[in-house]
């Protein structure tokens, strides 16, 4: 049977991909120290999987967490641009030291490939869109730095040790499970709860900037295209719908979608804030056979269902 180690597997993206992978009668196990993880996001799974609370920090447990494990789903990470900019150490320790860990681990214990979650944030305000991957990269916060640093530590166990790895860099993902309630919360959780209370949602600058608003189940799937694709190790892929909108775009969809009309409020743009965003997915396309399966509007509609039932 193949088992699967989903890194932050409490956390929004990897309780949904934990989700899939039962459905589909796999093998699981969950590497998580609740942080930035919620027990609940587990709580409807807790009898079909092996939770291993810890930190990835801790060689030690990353060994304990990959032993006898065939692909290691690393999704683990300190969220947040602005989070980072608070708190750059707690960022990078995460997310570079416990990359290299895991990494380490993985290729001890002979797995058979490592997906490592990157994010959109590297490419910076490169001037260009779309985002093609093979672009120079021109991280602006120290997030967008420590995610890039396990890029490369990914790559580099490719091309050093012949570990099979993948990196899948994510743009602005949401979906069901993503935390509204924390002040360093992404900015469609926010929105969705602030329309359903009835309140303005607050823009950081204009509003003109733009992101590639991703449904979650894109970035699950992918994760299962990048276990078993051929020919693709020490590659990155953008993972993303290949779109662009603008928050005062997201705020519109959403009032359309809820059936309110509340403007939004608008403050000062955020420090290392990223102007555009938009991914060129073609190459997961073509080496992945990655497809986008749920488009923005439709990714809000289920999303805005959900956190309705959540609140009932
Ligand atoms: C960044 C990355 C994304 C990564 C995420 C992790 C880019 C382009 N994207 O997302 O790949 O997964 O970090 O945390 O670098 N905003 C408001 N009001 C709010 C909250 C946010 O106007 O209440 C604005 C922000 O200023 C920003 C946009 O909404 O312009 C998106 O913010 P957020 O959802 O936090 O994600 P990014 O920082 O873009």
């Amino acid at each position: 049977m193949t088992k699967y180690l989903v890194t932050g597997g409490a956390g929004f993206i990897g309780s949904n991909i934990v989700a899939e992978l039962l459905h589909q009668n796999q093998t699981v196990r969950v590497l998580d120290n609740f942080s930035t993880g919620r027990a609940i996001n587990l709580a409807n799974v807790l009898a079909d999987i092996e939770l291993i609370e810890g930190d990835l920090r801790d060689l030690d447990t990353c060994r304990r967490a990959v032993a006898g494990v065939d692909y290691v789903l690393h999704q683990a990470a300190i969220p947040s641009v602005p989070r980072s900019v608070d708190n750059p150490l707690a960022t990078n320790d995460v997310a570079v030291k416990g990359t290299l860990n895991m990494l380490i681990a993985a290729r001890d214990a002979d797995v058979k490939r490592f997906v490592y979650a990157s994010s959109s944030s590297v490419y910076g305000d490169s001037p260009q869109l779309p985002k093609q991957e093979s672009m120079a990269l021109l991280p602006k916060s120290p997030y967008a730095v420590a995610k890039l640093s396990g890029e490369y530590y990914t790559r580099i166990f490719a091309n050093v040790y012949g570990l099979e790895t993948v990196c899948l860099r994510y743009f602005n993902v949401f979906g069901p499970r993503q935390d509204p309630a924390s002040p360093y919360s992404a900015v469609i959780p926010l929105f969705i709860k602030s329309l359903l209370a009835g309140q303005s949602p607050t823009i950081y600058g204009d509003g003109r900037q733009s992101r590639d608003f991703t449904y979650v189940s894109n970035n699950v799937e992918a994760n299962l295209l990048a276990t078993t694709a051929p020919n693709v190790s020490g590659q990155v892929f953008n993972i993303a719908c290949g779109n662009r909108f603008s928050l005062l775009d997201l705020v519109n969809t959403l009032n359309d979608i809820i059936g309110t009309r509340i403007k939004p409020t608008f403050n000062m743009a955020r420090s290392a804030d990223v102007k555009h965003s938009m991914a060129d997915i073609r190459l997961a396309q073509d080496c992945l056979g990655y497809q986008v399966k749920v488009n923005f509007k439709e990714g809000l509609t289920k999303t805005i269902a959900w956190y309705k039932e959540e609140h009932d």
